[in-house]
């Protein structure tokens, strides 16, 4: 059984292959969290791990119940206003503008499978995957609103989803003033705090810190998940490592304002709250309507930091990504940004495209500068059509010979904005966020659209749609490359303007949904000047995302290595670019660069026709090397060796599901003269099983390459002086296939 439920006890008990998530119902009707971790027995009662203690100078529920002290108690989704003075996970207002809720448990529901939610991205489930979904439907009599907890249980992943639901079945309107995802209360507080937090250019970097006193986590006021900081986060022991001890992680189906918030309270228990920010929200809801937390997602392993990681990926692949896209592997492309900028024509980019053909290349992206009259970043965003002078005999033609020479064609949109010089807004200029009366404050030059009108999304969905018929299109890629300020609902109502950074990320879901359901062969991959919203709920409409606008190597490693510890390498766009570095100025060898975006979506973001025939060759074969084992690098298990945040080396390995191949990359940064004597220990091998290492005549036991290792030869470069020699940012890779 994957939902126990003891009508004796009033105790849910959610499990998974290894894990537990007991709650119970509480004498006032709450809902008490009891446990969650490595997986126990179901039992009755667990009356020793419900144990209270009475606590001095703490307020009790009821004069005869002196044990039932709220601030100590843990609960599944608490209230603030009676007792319990940590951080609420609700907190509504009344007409009268009493903040008092008393949500009773009234009933309970388990359904099998996981549905979808209606207008917002989401995980589901199969008929036959063993997922179950519980839902507890809590009553607050006096207003006559509901309150339902959903946990949906996801056995093969360790995995359990949940989200709230508030239904208003009274008479009076009820203010939402904030309602996370999900709350979990934790009975210790002794776990470093691992957060993923970063800037433009500089994404996902990874972060440890022991928990404290005191609120602690990340969040975004941004309008999106943002480059500063991402939704997942977890929880592990101090002494939980890659590869042993017990870590939780948590991750939210969203791309707005977020807070992933850890409040360690005065008898040391952490109290973790995902979901929409508090801050910048709250919903009226008015009698007859209901209002859908997103999805927060939660995970636990006593097997490191690493399986977590794993399960987590298989979790996204097989529930969240678009099934017809989350199995099959994606193509290889080249963009044209970095090769061109604005600067190009037909002309020229067809030269890319013939040369990109010629080594193989399967998909060409025409991205910033094709339409309107964009010839730098102060125009025509909004003016989805195509400026003849670049492309003079229409987009239209331009696919067709793109097409014709077999190769697949992608189109960049920024859908989100607008920008002052453009057609759009000479006839739309209300569609522009702005509050009355202020300054507006330009970002990159341009401005964003009102998401929350609905005639904005059609318009969208007419022109982008025209674009994509016109061209067969294969691929979007989504860009967003401004957070939104002076934020104001022209067409709300003066209590409803702090609903509108919700609505404005309903407004993107609803273009996501519709562009994807109608022209469902377009893969799209989303973007915000690189990482700024690389979050779960763009995965759940583009399964792919532009990992960062950061392309240097070197960079990358950290990029790559800080994403990998929440999202699978399917998930992130990695492309080689040319050298000096455009954003860092460095010079890394393309065969480093290649390697390194090996462990994602690979590409090319260069100007292909200025590369040399020897480039050129080398290029050649790094696509064909992609191509061969594209499968294991994009949906491989992937398992992180050596980690950049550590020291001067980085090792990422993957693994097929058959444990038949494997694939170490392994990358330093500064060179080691005369460097010590190293082993390498792979992972996730066969023990049993007889391996090569690239070709090698000798045949190992995965026993032995996983425990005893590999030896790791100097890197040997060519230097002109001194015939072969080892440098800085050099790479090496490690094929490993059973004989
Ligand atoms: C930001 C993106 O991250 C880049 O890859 C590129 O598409 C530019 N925008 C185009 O304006």
């Amino acid at each position: 059984m994957t939902i126990e439920y003891s009508d004796a006890s009033k105790i849910f008990h959610l499990q998974t292959k290894h894990t537990s998530y007991v709650f119970h119902v509480l004498e006032n009707g709450e809902l008490g969290q009891i446990y969650y971790g490595t997986k126990i027995h179901a039992k009755d009662n667990y009356s020793n791990l419900t144990t209270r203690e009475l606590k001095d100078a703490t307020v009790a529920w009821k004069i005869d119940k002196p044990d039932f002290q709220p601030d100590i108690l843990k609960f599944e989704y608490s209230a603030l206003g009676s007792g319990d003075f940590r951080f609420p996970a609700f907190q509504l207002t009344f007409n009268n503008g009493s903040r008092i809720s008393e949500f009773k448990y009234a009933s309970y529901e388990i359904k099998s499978g996981k549905r979808r939610l209606d207008g917002l991205p989401a995980t589901f489930g199969f008929a036959d995957d063993g997922s179950q979904t519980l839902i507890i439907t809590l009553r607050d009599e006096t207003v006559g609103v509901d309150l339902q907890l959903s946990y949906s249980v996801f056995p093969d992943q360790d995995v359990i989803v949940r989200s709230s639901k508030f239904i208003n079945h009274g008479t009076e309107r009820v203010v939402i003033d904030h309602a996370f995802s999900s709350e979990l209360d934790l009975p210790d507080s002794n776990y470093d705090l691992i957060e993923f937090p970063g800037a433009w250019a500089r994404e996902r970097h990874f972060t440890r810190s022991k928990l404290k006193p005191g609120y602690q986590g990340a969040g975004s006021l941004r309008t999106a998940s943002s480059h500063q900081a991402n939704p997942f986060m977890m929880l592990a022991r101090p002494d939980t490592g890659e590869n042993s001890g017990e870590v939780f992680g948590f991750n939210l189906v969203y791309s707005g304002n977020f807070l992933d918030q850890v409040e360690v309270d005065q008898f040391d228990g952490s109290r973790v709250l995902i979901g929409i920010n508090p801050n910048e929200f709250s919903w009226n809801l008015t009698p007859g309507e209901t209002f859908q937390t997103p999805e927060a997602v939660q995970t636990f392993s006593n097997q490191g930091i690493n399986a977590l990681s794993q399960q987590l990926a298989d979790f996204y692949q097989q529930h969240l990504v678009n099934q017809r896209y989350a199995h099959s592997t994606r193509p290889i492309l080249v963009n044209n940004w970095e090769a061109t900028y604005f600067n190009f024509n037909e002309n020229k980019l067809m030269e890319i495209v013939k040369t990109a053909k010629s080594v193989g290349i399967e998909m060409f992206v025409l991205d910033d500068g094709w339409f309107g009259e964009r010839n730098d970043d102060t125009t025509s965003l909004g003016d989805w059509f195509v400026d003849k002078s670049k492309f003079p005999n229409g987009i239209g033609h331009f696919a067709n010979q793109v097409h014709e020479l077999g190769m697949k064609l992608g189109v960049w949109f920024e859908p989100e904005m607008i920008s002052k010089q453009s057609q759009l807004y000479g006839e739309h200029p209300d569609w522009m966020i702005q509050t009355p009366g202020r300054h507006q404050t330009p970002g990159r030059n341009q401005f964003v659209l009102d998401m929350s009108r609905p005639e904005v999304v059609d318009y969208l969905v007419d022109s982008i749609s025209k674009i994509i018929d016109e061209t067969q299109l294969d691929y979007i890629k989504w860009d967003m490359n401004r957070y939104i300020t002076e934020m104001y609902g022209q067409k709300l109502a003066a209590n409803q303007q702090l609903e509108m950074g919700h609505r404005y990320i309903l407004g993107v879901y609803d273009l996501y949904e519709r562009l994807t359901k109608a022209h469902p062969e377009v893969l799209f991959e989303s973007c915000a000047s690189g990482g700024g919203r690389f979050d779960l709920g763009m995965m759940y409409y583009a399964p792919q995302a532009w990992t960062s606008d950061d392309t240097d190597a070197v960079e990358r490693m950290k990029i790559q290595h800080g994403t990998s510890y929440g999202y699978s390498q399917s998930m992130m766009g990695a492309h080689v670019s040319a050298v000096p570095n455009d954003q860092t100025g460095r010079y890394t060898e393309l065969n480093t660069r290649a390697r390194v975006a090996y462990f994602g979506d690979f590409g090319y973001e260069l100007d292909l026709t200025k590369m040399t025939d020897s480039e050129l060759s080398e290029v050649r074969k790094q696509v064909e090397f992609y191509k061969k084992y594209r499968e294991v690098f994009q949906f491989g298990k992937f398992y992180r060796l050596e980690s950049p945040f550590n020291g001067n080396v980085t090792s990422w390995q993957v693994v097929s599901p058959d444990r038949d191949l494997a694939i170490v990359g392994r990358f330093q940064l500064l060179n080691i003269p005369n460097s010590p004597y190293l082993r390498i220990k792979f992972k996730g091998l066969d023990p049993d099983k007889q391996y090569r290492v690239n070709g090698s005549e000798e045949i190992f036991y995965g026993d032995e390459l996983m425990n005893a290792g590999y030896f790791v030869p100097e890197i040997l470069t060519n230097s002109k002086k001194q015939g072969l020699r080892t440098a800085d940012f050099s790479s090496q890779l490690f094929i490993i296939k059973a004989v």
